[in-house]
């Protein structure tokens, strides 16, 4: 249906928005935690909603149109699809605890003021929890997820980074769209 370029262009499209968004959520997300801003919680669910999105438009994106990694016919082919998939499952565990935290935890999920799963409230203004296992297990995983995605992420940009600024090949370019291959 797409052309090959068009194609590879919507693929860098939704990588870099993602990208963007799911750095912002982690450095918002761990600060917020750790200093209680509970100020920023329904911004930090509003966008994790929007990273869902983009995540489910990935995963049915790269399906049709799969990335030609540049370590394809290498000796690292097979490593780095199983980083890239393990990226992409961590990815899908983030918003899927998210959700168990909030929605079991009765707190409810907003998405820039449209509520889509109600707040369950006392009249004393405290959220009481649908269901406690649930809920902890949400905050167990969300956090046990987020440090292995961080540690995941730092490799990845630092191989982008190695291949551009060591091995000096296309690697970074092609994500980028400024490579003549
Ligand atoms: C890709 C998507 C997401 C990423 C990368 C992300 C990342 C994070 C990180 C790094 C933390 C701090 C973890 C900690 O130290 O406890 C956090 C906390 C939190 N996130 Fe997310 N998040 C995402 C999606 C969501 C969604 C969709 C929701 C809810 C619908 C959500 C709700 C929360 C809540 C309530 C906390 C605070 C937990 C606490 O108080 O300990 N997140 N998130
Ligand atoms: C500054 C940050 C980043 C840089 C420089 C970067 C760079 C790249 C490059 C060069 C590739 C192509 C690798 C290849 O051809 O084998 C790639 C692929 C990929 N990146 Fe990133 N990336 C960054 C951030 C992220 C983030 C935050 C995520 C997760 C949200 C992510 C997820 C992925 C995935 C899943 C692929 C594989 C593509 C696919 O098979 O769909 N990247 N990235």
């Amino acid at each position: 249906m797409f052309n090959n370029n068009l194609a590879k262009h919507i693929t860098r499209v939704i990588h870099w928005v993602m990208a963007l968004i799911v750095i912002g959520l982690i450095a918002l997300g761990f600060y917020m935690a750790n200093t209680e801003s509970y100020q920023f919680y329904d911004l930090h669910k509003s966008f994790g909603v929007i990273a869902s999105l983009f995540l489910i438009a990935r995963l049915v994106w790269r399906k049709f149109y799969p990335w030609r990694s540049s370590a394809n016919g290498t000796k690292q082919a097979r490593l780095v699809r199983f980083a890239h998939r393990l990226i992409l499952i961590l990815l899908l565990l983030m918003p899927l605890s998210g959700f168990l935290i909030s929605g079991f935890g009765g707190h409810g999920v907003g998405v820039f003021g449209l509520q889509i799963i109600p707040s369950n409230y006392n009249d004393s203004g405290l959220a009481v929890r649908h269901n406690e296992f649930l809920t902890e297990l949400g905050y167990f995983m969300h956090e046990l997820v987020a440090y292995l995605l961080t540690a995941l992420l730092v490799l990845h940009i630092a191989a982008a980074l190695k291949h551009h600024l060591i091995d000096k090949d296309d690697t970074l370019k092609r994500m980028l769209g400024t490579s003549k291959n």
